[in-house]
Parts: structure tokens; sequence; C-alpha cells
């Protein structure tokens, strides 16, 4: 963000108070902030009291060996006992679950409690069949379909760790993953639907089956889902049938308890270096605040509202807010299968209108593209019954923000501006929708029970109306543990930075508003934002020097009025591979598609004879940001060889585009 835009996000001015009505009947009011301050961990234990626990815990929170924490410790519990099965027990096992509503028109399946808990348990019985016991890892690389779901609470149900990867990652992608996570079984489908087509997911598996045992790690079965009726390839030792072994098995299963701190799920995410980090989250504390918060921030009366999360369950708010939160809290919720604009743009808001959706939460780059297509489109359609809208992933401009209330909320909508991330399990920073005066752009002040600051360079706190870098200054019940595999990298990424504070560093820059209230910027080290997926550079910089024609890549995140950032890379060429032949973008690009996936795609490749280095070798990517970002190149004095900014500026620029 430039300064310019930074200094109009702290003149912004427009606030936004709580409708009276929704603050009257507020599930947390202002009070919560003073006692969760007073007596913290008292707070945490009465959020995880939501829960129905086998034994309860002996302590709240052993901090003892930081930065490792144990939260709920002693106490024992069932997720998907938690989810689904207390639910029915408590008479609403015919409240309906998930509205399930595939891509194609009228492709539609209602699921409620009372049948989400056969199938989960169908499911549970059938990976036992399969070899999986407790502490097994599963990988599950599936569409959006209520099979996906289950799969998630069947795994929790007998205690055997999951890992789901986003159906747009590469086999590459999803074979180092299965080889890392070191998973027995693999749960996806044929297909799924996609713009109107079926697009094929079990190849991918199949390759990337291959991969993870030439890396050393076989894979024993492979359960598949028939969702497209597409031919699939079958290894008659490795492959089942969903429809063979779930359908079949016995929809009675007794939940295990297991204890607060057993593996739930890891969540690959991108770092700094070139290899995706296993971020770990555990049991009680995860579901205590994931449940806990989709409660809070969402202000959820779980008896008559529907809710909606738009998000992709191959990614941390797929987990915490579609799967984990939202059902142990026993709402009635909207699953989505396909994309926002098929067979029509309006197909969102026709989702809204037919389920009468109360609480919708998305991401700002869909609202950016939403407000390029203007007003007319939602306009069509009678949104009344939404009462409260979240943004997620990445900041939200003031005029998306506005927008959003404006034309999805009809002015009645408090709208929640959600900061957290993959490691952090749970919001983090939001405004409280009956509580909070919201400021658009901003996603206000940490929740109750959460501490956070944004402190300089040696860790002190910047004063108001300044910026720094955000920290959590004390631990949280949904933290990571670790990552997976990897303590040392863990204390390293997190820790390191602000040891002697003992501050959690998020890698994120933020301001400080003149009131305390808080306006993430976005990354500050090398991670990329683009439409809220999280992309390394040095992950893209490797993709691309593994194509046989480049010697040296530099890859910066460009400011993008649709996406947030977009992928730039600068690349050089091997001698021997000349200018590299007409289409060597395209070349390039698609080649970044294999190895990652689609969302790693270059908007721009830009061939250049040399990198800006500083004299000890360091690329200069502020300068190429600069370039990127069509900006005078800044200062060059620290540059090698200051010539070679011209170099660039001058060199070929290619787009990529589609
Ligand atoms: O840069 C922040 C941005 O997304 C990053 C986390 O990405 P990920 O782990 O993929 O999780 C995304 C879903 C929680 C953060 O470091 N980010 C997330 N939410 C916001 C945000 N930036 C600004 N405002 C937000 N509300």
């Amino acid at each position: 963000m430039t300064e310019q835009t930074l200094s109009n996000l702290l003149h912004e001015n427009r606030r936004f108070e709580p409708p009276a009505e929704l603050a009257a009947a507020a599930n947390v009011k202002a009070d919560a902030y003073d006692a969760a301050a007073t007596d913290r961990e008292g707070f945490w234990a009465a959020a995880a009291e939501r829960l129905s626990w086998a034994k309860k815990w002996d302590r709240v929170l052993d901090w003892d060996n930081p930065p490792f924490a144990k939260w709920f410790v002693g106490g024992q519990l069932n997720v998907a006992y938690n989810c689904v099965d207390r639910h029915v027990e408590a008479g609403h096992g015919d409240r309906v679950a998930i509205h399930w509503v595939g891509e194609p028109v009228g492709d539609k399946r209602d699921i409620t409690y009372r049948e989400l808990q056969d199938e989960v348990s169908k499911a549970a019985n059938a990976l036992i069949s399969l070899g999986v016991g407790t502490g097994d890892p599963v990988a599950i690389y599936m569409p959006m379909i209520p099979e996906a779901i289950f799969t998630m609470l069947a795994c929790t149900r007998i205690g055997a760790p999951h890992t789901v990867v986003f159906g747009g990652f590469s086999a590459e992608a999803l074979g180092s993953r299965i080889e890392d996570f070191k998973a027995k079984v693999v749960v996806t489908s044929d297909g799924g639907y996609r713009r109107g087509a079926p697009s094929p997911l079990k190849p991918a598996v199949d390759e990337a089956c291959g991969i993870a045992s030439r890396a050393g790690h076989s894979v024993d079965k492979v359960l598949v889902v028939r969702r497209t009726g597409q031919d699939v390839a079958w290894n008659d030792s490795t492959d089942v049938w969903w429809h063979d072994v779930v359908d079949a098995a016995s929809s009675e299963h007794t939940p295990e308890a297991f204890d607060s701190e057993h593996p739930l799920f890891v969540m690959y995410t991108s770092g700094t270096t070139g290899k995706p980090k296993g971020i770990l989250h555990t049991t009680g504390g995860y579901l205590t605040q994931a449940a806990y918060t989709h409660w809070e921030v969402f202000d959820l009366k779980p008896e008559t509202d529907v809710y909606w999360c738009t998000a992709d369950i191959g990614w941390i708010t797929g987990h915490s807010y579609i799967v984990y939160g939202p059902l142990a809290n026993g709402v009635t919720q909207v699953l989505y299968e396909g994309t926002p604009d098929f067979p029509e743009r309006g197909r969102w808001w026709q989702v809204i209108a037919e389920n009468k959706v109360t609480i919708f939460y998305t991401a700002p780059t869909a609202i950016r593209s939403f407000m390029k297509q203007g007003h007319e489109i939602p306009d069509k359609h009678d949104m009344s019954s939404l009462r409260i809208l979240g943004s997620v992933g990445e900041p939200i401009n003031p005029e998306a923000y506005v927008w959003y209330r404006h034309v999805i909320g009809g002015d009645r909508t408090p709208v929640v501006d959600t900061w957290w991330q993959t490691e952090t399990g749970a919001i983090m920073i939001s405004p409280l929708p009956g509580v909070t005066a919201g400021k658009p752009g901003s996603a206000m002040t940490p929740l109750p029970g959460i501490t956070a600051e944004v402190v300089t360079d040696e860790g002190q706190p910047v004063d108001k109306g300044s910026g720094g870098y955000l920290v959590l200054t004390s631990p949280w019940p949904s933290m990571l543990r670790t990552i997976w595999g990897d303590d040392q990298r863990y204390i390293d990424t997190y820790w390191a930075r602000y040891r002697d504070q003992g501050y959690y560093f998020a890698g994120d820059g933020a301001k400080k508003d003149e009131d305390g209230d808080l306006w993430v910027l976005g990354r500050v080290d090398d991670v990329m934002n683009v439409s809220g997926h999280r992309l390394s550079t040095t992950e893209i910089e490797s993709a691309l020097v593994s194509h046989p024609k480049v010697a040296e890549a530099a890859v910066v995140g460009a400011n993008d009025p649709d996406t947030g950032q977009a992928v730039v890379a600068f690349v050089i060429l091997r001698e021997e591979a000349g200018d590299g032949g007409e289409n060597i973008a395209k070349e390039l690009s698609d080649h970044v598609r294999t190895q990652i996936g689609p969302i790693a795609k270059p908007r721009q490749i830009m061939i250049v004879p040399e990198l800006p280095k500083t004299r000890s070798g360091k690329i200069m990517r502020r300068l190429l940001r600069d370039v990127a970002e069509k900006r005078e190149v800044g200062d060059t004095t620290t540059l090698a060889d200051q010539s070679i900014m011209d170099l660039i500026s001058a060199g070929q620029a290619t787009s990529t585009e589609d």
C-alpha cells in the first residue's frame, strides 16, 4: 500500500453503528472485553464449557515451555460428537445441517443433523475397514460436496488427523503434501463441477501417489466418490469406490474421546521458503475457539440463522468456519459446489434468496469483482434475509466495504472484517456486530481474550497514528502447535523475531489509528496474497527455476485492483535458451501451473538480462515492485550495479493473460 493510501485510510471517518435491535440481543456485549482482560484463562475456560467434554481438563493453559502451548490439559473430547451427535441428542436431529447446492442448477441435497450422524458414522466405519486407526494420517482432495465434510468429521471421530488439499492444487503440490504428511489413505472423487463442466480430480491423485511413492512413501488406499461419472483409471490394489465401502458400512459408531492435544489436522500453507509448512492444529483448544468465535463474531442464533461461508474446505476458512465452528454450534448452513458466476452472474445472490441466508461470509476479492459487474445483478434478488456480512482473507478496501454493506446488505447489516491466519486457527481481530461502530477498512480491535499489538522493529508498541508489525502478545486456544515434523522451523518462523518479548510474529504490517483501532495492511515478508490465496514468492521462483530454459527468477506481488496482489515474475533465461522463443511467457506460466496450480500463475512474466542485487547478492524486490507497478524506480544507491534498473525497465514485458 502506498503512503497516499495509508494516509487516506487514516482519514477515513465513516462509522457504522450496530443496529439497535441486534445490539440489544447480541450474544457478546461490550463487557466481555474487560471480563476477558481480568481473567483470560477463566474466559477461555467458559468458552470451552460450550463444548461437551468426556473428561474435564485439569489445567486451562500450560505455557511452561514456550512457544509450545497446551490448552485444556488432561481434558478429553470427540470433535465429531461435538459437531453432530450432541445436537441430535439435544433434540435437533431434524434440523438441516447442510443445504448443499451443486453447481448444476437443481442439483441439491438437504442433510439434517440426524442424517449427518449416519453419514459420518458410516464413513468412520469405512475408514476403519480400510485400515485407518487412531493417529493415522488421511489426505482429502475433494470438491465442495457433502462427502468432503463427512470425511473430515469421520477422521476426527476416529482420531485420524487429516490434511485437506485444495482441489485447485496440482498433482505435484498434492504429491509433496501426501509425502510430507505420510498419508495412509487419500479420499477424493472422480471430479467436481466447475463453470458448467466436470473437472477431473482422480488423475491428479494417481499422479500424486506416484510422486509420493518415488519419494519413499506409499499410500495404502484411495477412496473415490463418484460425483461426475467421468471415466477414471482404476488400480484394483489401492482404489475403492465410496458407494461400495461407505454405503455398505454400518451407521452405528460410538465416538471415542481423545486427548485435548490430540492432532486434529494439518493445513499446508505457503511460507517464505519453497517448501510449504504443515500447520498443526490440535483438538480441544482449536474447537473451543473456532466454535466460540463463530458464535461471537457472527452473533449466531443457531435456531433461526442460515449461514453461508463461500470459502473452499481446502483452506483454513473452510475448516474453521464451514466445518468445525458452525457444526459445533449446530447451525443450518449452505454449502455451494461451484463458481459464483455459473450459469449466470447472479448465482450467489440467487442462492442467498432461495435459502434465506442470514449471515454471509466471503472474501474482498469476490466483492470487488461483483462491484465491477454493477449493482444491477444483485438488485434483482431479494436478499432482505441478510443480517450480518463478513469479510476475510485480505485487507478490504473502504469502497468495497461500503458497497458490500449497501448493495448486498441493504445498509442494514454490520460488516465484520475478520483478521486471522491459517496459523491462528480462528478469528483474532474483528469488530463485534452488536458492539462495535465499524470503520470501513479496519479490522478494529482484538477479540475478547486475545491480545495483539503493533510494534517497531525492536518490539516497542508504536504510538497511535503510526504503523509497524502486527504481533500477538499471549497464547490463544486455537494457535498452531508446531510445523508438522519441524519444531525448529516453528520457532524460527514465528517466535524468533521477538524472542525477548515472547511475541508471535504474524508476518503482517498494520497501523494503529488515533483511536487505537487496527488497520491490517498486508504481508511484510515474502508471502503474497492473491485473491485471498496465500502464495510464497520463493515457491513460485523455485517452480520457475525448475524449467530447463530458466537460469534465475525473482517474483514479486504487485498491487492489483481486482485480486489485491498479482504475481509478477522477472526471469533470466539460460544462454542456450536464446530468447526463449515467442511462446516463452506462456510456456513458463503453464509450467508454474503444473508445479503448483492455476492460482500461482503469474499475471506477467518479464524476461530480463539481470536482476537488481545488493553487493551481498540479495535481490532488491522493492525495485522490482516499482517496475511491476509501473512506478518510478526508487532509490538504487545500494545496488551493486546501478545500470541494471535501466536494462530491466527497457526489457521485454510479456503479459501472460489467458
Ligand atoms: O495477510 C493477512 C491476510 O491473510 C493472511 C493469512 O492468510 P491465510 O493463512 O491463507 O488465511 C486466510 C484466512 C484467514 C494474513 O497474514 N488477511 C487475512 N484476513 C485479513 C487479512 N488481511 C487484512 N485483513 C483481513 N481481514
